[in-house]
């Protein structure tokens, strides 16, 4: 199964440093195999060596040059970085990101190999307003993406989950998550208020093949014991 943290906008270098250290030696002691990914904010990137997979929340199509504010190729390059996060609902919804634009970085860093785990999910409204609705927005966040991509990890994250300790029901995530399995066949993961108390469920659910964490990711004893049910569970 495939164990993700997005530390957003925490966690020094420092930290950082020490949070990755602290991962590295739980997977090593617990003979743990699961792929397991850390997404830490850009300033504390930095050169890694181990089995945590060390990937970037972000960054622009290109290999350098006159975006102020993005880092590019040349940024990741320095630190071996080959693991994206793309479409995130905080980029689409508080950044403005177009699907136009995550598009363009999605076809940059496909050509290159990266791994790109690409997320989309419907905010309430959509939700409320039934499931035709809701996947006519979800089925419009696949435009333009190759779903056949190979190092392709979709995220499924409904927007009103992340951050809010809200969660749809385990049968509406199994629910949705079949039917997301038939526009794709990659790896997906379920993200948006997943903790401690209630990983070990969402993980056991067909069609869910890992999680992707934030604010309980932060803290990485929680993190470790995430990575552990999903151990637990050799799915
Ligand atoms: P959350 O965030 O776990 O804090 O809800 C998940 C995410 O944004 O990926």
């Amino acid at each position: 199964m495939i164990i993700a943290a997005n530390l957003k906008t925490n966690l020094t270098r420092k930290q950082t440093t020490d949070y990755v250290a602290e991962l590295e030696s739980y997977l090593k002691t617990n003979n743990i195999t699961q792929e397991v990914l850390v997404f830490p904010a850009t300033s504390s990137l930095n050169p890694h060596a181990g089995d945590v997979i060390i990937g970037a929340q972000n960054a622009y199509a290109t290999q350098n040059g006159a975006f102020t504010g993005e880092i590019g190729l040349d940024h990741l390059n320095e630190f071996e970085i080959k693991t994206i996060l793309i479409g995130h609902s905080e980029r689409r919804h508080v950044l403005g990101e177009t699907q136009e634009e995550l598009v363009k970085k999605f076809n940059f860093y496909k050509d290159l190999g990266f791994k790109i785990i690409y997320c989309i999910g419907e905010p309430l409204e959509k939700r409320e307003a039934g499931k035709e609705e809701m996947m006519k927005y979800i089925s419009a966040q696949y435009e333009g993406i190759d779903t056949s991509y190979e190092n392709l990890i979709i995220a499924y994250e409904p927007v009103w989950a992340i951050g809010t300790g809200f969660t749809p029901t385990l049968e509406d995530i199994e629910a949705i998550h079949t039917d997301l399995k038939e526009k794709s066949t990659a790896p997906l993961l379920y993200g948006g208020s997943v903790k401690v108390t209630n990983a070990k469920e969402v993980l056991a659910l067909q069609n869910v093949d890992g999680i992707l964490v934030g604010s309980a990711a932060l803290y990485a004893e929680h993190f470790c014991t995430m990575i552990q049910y999903a151990q637990d569970l050799q799915k």
